[in-house]
């Protein structure tokens, strides 16, 4: 089987406007032109995806949207398509992340759709899941997680096209982290619903101290990286974690 080459991936949310985006841009891709054993991709907001394709045009870091609407064009006020995002420059899309599940009452039906947009569209989704606190309290986090994958991925998958960051929600933004132990379970589990080759990303305050150790189990494929990847020393110290 090829082997899983690791990504890390920056999901700059709704952060940075033209100066900023354009520096941080220019520093992702001015590092990146060092020897580095991983795939980079930076998801900028909409705003932002020309102008930083551009400033990344040559440098192999990839360009990747934080949605996509499920719908190729129409009436739909404020979205933006998966056809759009590949028009922009993108080749991955970023799908069912816990914010927008969980502030924009996405649904795994949703997603799913979304996700068969993205491959309509030739992107690569990365599709999202993790469990709450309080499922990860109730002992519940395998179940769920392997719930949001049954209920999100669509038939058909191949790991060409698919990426799945496993991000618990409690995870996200607060410097908390699972255990390694807890983290190599999920991970495996999830592995266990995908096809073969198919890359897992671990998602949740991942910063430049904790990238080795994450980035070192077996069934870590890299990291989507959310604060941390606003500075480029950091984005980059995490990919250099990859070793
Ligand atoms: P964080 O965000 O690294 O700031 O915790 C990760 C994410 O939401 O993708």
């Amino acid at each position: 089987m090829a082997e899983r080459k690791r990504l890390v991936a920056g999901n700059w949310k709704m952060n940075s406007g033209r100066a900023d985006g354009l520096a941080l841009a220019r520093g992702v891709a001015e590092r990146a032109r060092a020897p580095h054993r991983c795939d980079l991709l930076v998801c900028p907001p909409f705003t932002l995806l020309a102008m930083v394709g551009k400033a990344l045009a040559g440098s192999g870091v990839a360009l990747g949207g934080q949605d996509c609407h499920p719908s190729p064009s129409g009436a739909f006020t404020g979205c933006i398509s998966a056809e759009m995002l590949k028009d922009a420059g993108c080749s991955h899309a970023l799908v069912g992340h816990s914010e927008r599940r969980h502030t924009c009452g996405e649904t795994d039906a949703d997603v799913r759709a979304k996700t068969e947009a993205a491959w309509r569209a030739g992107l690569v989704a990365i599709v999202c899941v993790g469990e709450t606190r309080a499922g990860r309290e109730a002992g519940q986090a395998r179940e769920i997680v392997c719930g949001q994958i049954a209920g999100s991925i669509p038939d058909g998958a191949t790991a060409e096209q698919l990426i799945v960051a496993y991000e618990p929600v409690w995870a996200i933004g607060t410097g908390l982290t699972p255990t390694t132990a807890d983290i190599a379970e999920i991970h495996a589990a999830i592995r266990g619903e995908l096809p073969a080759g198919t890359r897992i990303l671990y998602g949740g305050s991942v910063n430049p101290k904790n990238a080795a150790e994450i980035l070192a189990l077996e069934e870590v494929d890299g990291a989507l990286v959310g604060g941390a990847s606003l500075k480029a020393d950091d984005f980059w110290a995490i990919a250099e974690a990859c070793g």
